[in-house]
C-alpha cells in the first residue's frame, strides 16, 4: 500500500542559516544547473536511479529517483538565509574561492539578489568568529520569535507553497544534553531565561520547527537532536534529520571499511588527518569547535567495526582523527588516511589513502538532496526523526536507544527502500532464492 504523497507543487524556498561556502556553493551550483551551465553530479535525487522489481521483468525497470518519487522541481525553489557577515550571496561565494569567476559570472544576477538575513549569534558558541550582521533582543525567546517574521515574511515575498531549512553555519562548541535540553516546556522557559545552555542553532530549529518547516542539521552541534526539539518536532508533525554532512574522509571511512569488515579482516589502528583552509577550517582550529566535530568523525567506526561483537578483529583498534587549519589550500581540502590491518594468521598489512578533494562541491549536493527528500517527507506526512536520510551524515540522529546505522551501502538501502515503501512498490532485500526456486520447478 502506498503514502498518500501531496504533490510537489508550486515553489519550495530553501533557507539556510550560514551564507558560506556550502551554501553559496549549493545555491549557486542549483542556479548553473538550471540555467545548462553544469551538472549535478553527486546528487542521488537528480542522478540516482532506483531499482523496482524483479530481475527477470522484461523492462528491467531502474527509473531515475526523481521521476520514481514527486520530488520539487529545480526550477521553482527560492533561496534565502541568515549570515554574521552581510555580504549577498554572490560576494560571498567570491570569498569561499570554490567555483571560479567564469561560472559565478553566469549567475551573478541571481546570487547577488540574496542578501543574508541578520543572524541570531553568540561568539560563546563560535569563538574564532566575529561579524556585526545580527539581531539584538533581550531574551532567546525574543530571538526566536524574530526568526519566524523572518520566515513568515520569506514565505510571503518569494510566494512560498511550503519551505525547508538547511543548517549551514559554522561548527558550534562542544555542547552536552543538560535539563533546559529535556522538554519543550523547560527549553521554552530557557529561551524566557536566555539559559546558556541553548545555542543559536537550537533557536533557529525551534524557530524552524514551530513553523512548520523541516529542518536538517548539516554540522556535528546539536541543533534539533535534544528530546525538547524532537518532541516539539512530532507535536507539530515536522521531519527533522541531522548530524553533520559526510562529505571527505568520512565518506571514504564508511566505504572502505564495510568493505574490510565484510572479509572479516582485523583492524588495530586508523590514522586519519587533514588539512584544509577554508573558514570552516579556521573555525575549527578553536578546541572547542574541534571537539564537537571529532566526536562526530569518531563517531563512525564502532558501529562497522565492533570491538564488542569481534573482539578477536576489533578490541584494540586505536581510532585518531586530526584536522589542520592550512590556509593555503583553501576549501581543497587533503586528507590522508593510513589503516594499520591484519588477515590470516594475524598477518599485518596496511593500506594509505591519500584524498585531495573539495570540501563544498561535496557538501552541496548534499544540502539539495536533503532539502528536496525532507521536503517529501513532510509531504508525505512522516514527522520527528528521518532516519532513512542516514545516508546523508556522519552522525545519524535515531530514536533514542538506537544505535545508528554508518554502513554506507546499508544506509542505501535503507534509504531505497524508504522510498520504494513510500510509492507502494515492493522492498528489495536482495535474497534472490525465487529465482532459483522457479529454475528448479522448471527442471524435469
Ligand atoms: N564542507 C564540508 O564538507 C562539510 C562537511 C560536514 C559539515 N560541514 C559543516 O557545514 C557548515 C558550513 O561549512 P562551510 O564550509 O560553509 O563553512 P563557512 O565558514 O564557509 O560558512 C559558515 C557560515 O555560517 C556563518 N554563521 C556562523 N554562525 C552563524 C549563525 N549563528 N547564524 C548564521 N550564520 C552563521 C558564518 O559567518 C559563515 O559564513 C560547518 O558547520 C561545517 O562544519 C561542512
Amino acid at each position: 500500500m502506498s503514502i498518500q504523497v501531496q504533490e510537489p507543487k508550486g515553489t519550495l524556498g530553501i533557507l539556510t542559516p550560514g551564507l558560506g561556502a556550502v551554501a553559496t556553493t549549493f545555491i549557486a551550483g542549483v542556479l548553473a544547473i538550471r540555467k545548462g551551465a553544469g551538472s549535478p553530479v553527486g546528487s542521488l535525487t537528480q542522478l540516482g536511479n532506483i531499482r523496482l522489481g524483479k530481475r527477470t521483468e522484461g523492462d528491467f525497470r531502474q527509473p531515475l529517483i526523481k521521476d520514481f518519487v514527486p520530488l520539487q522541481d529545480l526550477d521553482a525553489i527560492a533561496f534565502g538565509g541568515w549570515d554574521i557577515f552581510e555580504d549577498n550571496a554572490y560576494d560571498a561565494a567570491v570569498k569561499a574561492d570554490v567555483i571560479n569567476a567564469q561560472m559565478l559570472d553566469q549567475v551573478k544576477t541571481e546570487l547577488s539578489a540574496i542578501k543574508p538575513m541578520k543572524a541570531v549569534f553568540d561568539k560563546q558558541f563560535v569563538k574564532n568568529l566575529d561579524g556585526d550582521w545580527v539581531k539584538k533582543a533581550t531574551t532567546k525567546m525574543e530571538l526566536a520569535g524574530l526568526l519566524m517574521d523572518d520566515i513568515r515574511n520569506f514565505r510571503e515575498q518569494h510566494n512560498c507553497d511550503r519551505l525547508v531549512m538547511v543548517w549551514c553555519g559554522s561548527t558550534e562548541v562542544f555542547t552536552e544534553l543538560s535539563a533546559t535540553h529535556q522538554s519543550i516546556e523547560s527549553f521554552e522557559n530557557g529561551l524566557r531565561e536566555n539559559s546558556a545552555d541553548i545555542s543559536p542553532s537550537m533557536i533557529y530549529a525551534y524557530a524552524s520547527i514551530k513553523c512548520g518547516v523541516p529542518f536538517a542539521n548539516g554540522a556535528p552541534n546539536l541543533a534539533c537532536d535534544i528530546p525538547a526539539l524532537l518532541e516539539l518536532a512530532v507535536l507539530n508533525n515536522v521531519a527533522v534529520a541531522g548530524k553533520d554532512f559526510k562529505t571527505g574522509q568520512t565518506l571514504m571511512k564508511t566505504i572502505v571499511a564495510p568493505g574490510l569488515a565484510a572479509r572479516a579482516l582485523g583492524i588495530k589502528g586508523w590514522f586519519s588527518t587533514n588539512i584544509l583552509g577554508n573558514r570552516d577550517g579556521e573555525v575549527l582550529d578553536d578546541p572547542s569547535s574541534f571537539k564537537t566535530k571529532e566526536v562526530s568523525k569518531l563517531s563512525v567506526l564502532k558501529d562497522i567495526l565492533p570491538p564488542d561483537l569481534h573482539p578477536e578483529l576489533y578490541k584494540d583498534l586505536y581510532h585518531k582523527v586530526n584536522i589542520n587549519y592550512y590556509p593555503p589550500r583553501g576549501d581543497n581540502k587533503e586528507s590522508w588516511d593510513n589503516i594499520d590491518l591484519f588477515g590470516w594468521l594475524g598477518y599485518e598489512m596496511q593500506i594509505k589513502i591519500n584524498f585531495l578533494c573539495r570540501d563544498s562541491i561535496l557538501a552541496a549536493p548534499i544540502v539539495l538532496d536533503l532539502a528536496l527528500f525532507l521536503d517529501l517527507a513532510q509531504r508525505c506526512r512522516m514527522s520527528g526523526i528521518q532516519e532513512w536520510l542516514s545516508f546523508y551524515f556522519k552522525s545519524p540522529q535515531t530514536a533514542p536507544g538506537l544505535n545508528p546505522i554508518h554502513d554506507i551501502f546499508k544506509q542505501l538501502m535503507k534509504l531505497e527502500n524508504t522510498l520504494r515503501h513510500i510509492m507502494g512498490e515492493d522492498l528489495i532485500t536482495h535474497l534472490g532464492l525465487d529465482y532459483y526456486e522457479a529454475l528448479a520447478e522448471k527442471t524435469p
